[in-house]
């Protein structure tokens, strides 16, 4: 009797919810979702670093006025890590996935089509995905955590201490193999950025034959804008006569 009852039991509203990380379209939306986030986070990022062109007070003056944000500014952080780790984990899961489900490996890397957009980019998503991982674990470690103003990276904004954040990235950037590296994953990101954009709409249903196009071009931009915003810094920094 009671084992009846409990094949019979429905599942609570949670487990009803949490019930969407165990389906493969659940996992792509959350993945689609994770990665539309992480774009809106390097639109913001891109924006902050393109002030290193107008010089080191308005580049530590917009690192200092992130860092005085305080609380705010470690939860969003919080917020940030797990829309990474969700985008990562979930994009890991739904690639096996893929390809425990497909008999046969595409033999033909040749794009099929209007309907389908496969491409270079859409079959190297998880590859592009890990060297980006890796890359972003390196990089806060080198900026985010790296020397501050105990070891002597320390300016003055009106009057205030404040970190040399820019001294910190022109040194990086002055270095060709760290300018050399950097510039190669940020092409990556473009490729990344590339089919991901327009694979998220996908996964959330987004279908329409005039918006769809129009997405895919969108992704497109963004992807170059990306690929050409980020790769700027390190390219201007190594050439340019800059002093730390
Ligand atoms: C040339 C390109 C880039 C430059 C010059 C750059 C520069 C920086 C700097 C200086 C910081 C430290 C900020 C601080 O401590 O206040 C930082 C943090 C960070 N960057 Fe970048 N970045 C670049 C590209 C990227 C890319 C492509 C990604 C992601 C794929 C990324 C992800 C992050 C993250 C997650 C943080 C930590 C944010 C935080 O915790 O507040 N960055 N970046």
């Amino acid at each position: 009797m009671q084992q009846a009852e409990k094949e019979t039991a429905k599942p609570g509203p949670l487990a009803s919810v949490l019930s969407i990380f165990n389906t493969t379209i659940g996992q792509k939306i959350i993945t689609g979702l994770t990665g539309l986030g992480l774009v809106g986070f390097l639109v913001g990022h891109l924006a902050g670093n393109l002030t290193l062109f107008a010089g080191s007070e308005a580049f530590n003056s917009y690192a200092h006025k992130l860092e005085s944000l305080g609380f705010i500014l470690y939860a969003v952080e919080l917020g940030l890590l797990a829309v990474f780790v969700f985008h990562i984990v979930f994009a890991i899961s739904v690639t096996s996935h893929n390809k425990s489900a497909r008999k046969s490996k595409y033999v033909d890397s040749r794009s099929a089509g209007k309907p389908s957009r496969k491409s270079i980019s859409s079959q190297t998503m998880i590859y592009t995905g890990i060297i980006l991982g890796l890359f972003t674990i390196i990089h806060v470690w080198m900026f985010k955590f790296g020397p501050g103003m105990a070891a002597g990276y320390h300016t003055d904004l009106h009057g205030l201490p404040a970190r040399d954040l820019y001294r910190l990235v022109v040194e990086k950037f002055k270095n060709p193999w760290i300018m050399g590296s950097y510039s190669a994953v940020m092409l990556l990101l473009g490729v990344h950025v590339r089919h991901g954009f327009w694979s998220a709409f996908q996964s959330l249903g987004a279908y329409h034959p005039r918006y769809t196009p129009l997405i895919y071009t969108l992704g497109i931009l963004i992807a170059v804008l990306f690929a050409i915003g980020f790769l700027a810094l390190p390219v201007y920094i190594f050439f340019a006569p800059l002093t730390a």
